[in-house]
């Protein structure tokens, strides 16, 4: 039995026993969610002191553009999107501060990546932060670590700033210069920052260890998104699950082949829990883009 294989069979024991509550919903997912792994072509927390400590030049998101490209922004926004994105965040921020929280190490830290480029990483990315955001208490702090094709910026429309990159180059020596506020109160941002000629490999460095391990101990009440690059061809992806306690994985509809992810998720870390989600993407109309599904196991179990 593969490794996802094996998550969903231990999810659905999990279910029987009634571990966790069975909605329609999670079922219609679930199925969704088996039915790609099985195909084998588918053609296709607050600072301790309890300040925040954040870099003083604020980035306002235009909510109505958010809205508009699809993203959640308001009780406004299309009704199945905040549906889809509550039922995948619940799974993560159990695994966050849940039970589950007590046996994966740095629990709070999620990446978000997927076999290929182009599959939907930013766009979940930045929909799952602005949902737990939106309606949480809790505070997300979402960074652009797709360093080599930044788009978070782009997607969120603010001018690109120092980031990510300019730390691990030590140019800029306090996290707090590069984490940005927004207009969303619980919504924080780390951008990519300027590209450099040693980027991805920054991305493996010790200086992004310390940086998640400061991130993870400075801010334990706090989601922790990572936009990540594509798994398949770039070596610092594995490397980076290294360093989170959750991965989640996108998958595109129809697209994605199921070899791949196996061999995707087969590269990352054994010891986090790993979250599966599918994305049809339409990109010509982004409110009515079908739907989500999402499987959620620990690899080897
Ligand atoms: N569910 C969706 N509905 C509509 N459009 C989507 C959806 N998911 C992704 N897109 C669009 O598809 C394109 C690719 O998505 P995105 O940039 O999120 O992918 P990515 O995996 O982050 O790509 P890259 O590998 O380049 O970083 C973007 O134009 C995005 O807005
Ligand atoms: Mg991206």
């Amino acid at each position: 039995m593969s490794t996802i294989e094996k998550a969903l069979a231990k999810q659905k024991l999990a279910q029987q026993e009634k571990i966790t509550n069975i909605t329609e919903h999670e079922v219609e997912n679930e199925a969704i969610v088996s039915k790609t792994t099985s195909t084998s072509v588918p053609e296709t927390s607050e600072p301790v002191n309890n300040k925040e400590s954040c870099n003083k030049d604020k980035i306002i998101l235009n909510g109505d553009r958010l809205n508009e490209r699809g993203f959640i922004y308001s009780p406004d926004s299309a009704h199945h999107i905040q549906e889809e994105f509550r039922h995948i965040k619940r799974k993560l921020l159990n695994n966050a501060f849940g039970l589950a929280s007590k046996t994966l190490h740095n629990s709070n830290l999620i990446m978000v990546t997927s076999s290929h480029p182009n599959e939907g990483k930013t766009y979940i990315a930045i929909n799952l932060a602005l949902s737990i955001a939106l309606e949480q208490d809790k505070t997300v702090l979402l960074i652009d670590a797709d360093v080599l094709r930044p788009s978070l910026h782009r997607e969120l429309e603010f001018d690109s700033k120092k980031g990510l990159l300019e730390y691990l180059l030590a140019e800029v020596t306090s996290l707090s210069d590069i984490i940005y506020s927004t207009n969303i109160e619980n919504l924080k941002l780390i951008p990519a920052g300027k590209p450099h000629h040693l980027t991805n490999e920054l991305l493996a460095s010790e200086r992004m260890e310390s940086l998640a391990k400061e991130l993870a101990e400075r801010y334990p009440d706090r989601i922790v998104i990572f936009d990540c690059p594509p798994i398949l061809g770039v070596t610092e992806t594995p490397v980076l699950s290294d360093l989170v306690g959750q991965a989640l994985i996108v998958v595109e509809e129809s697209k994605t082949k199921t070899d791949d992810v196996k061999t995707a998720v087969s590269q990352l870390n054994n010891d986090i829990a790993i979250g599966l989600v599918m994305n049809k993407t339409i990109r010509s109309k982004k409110d009515i883009y079908g739907y989500y599904g999402y499987g959620y196991g620990r690899k080897n179990q």
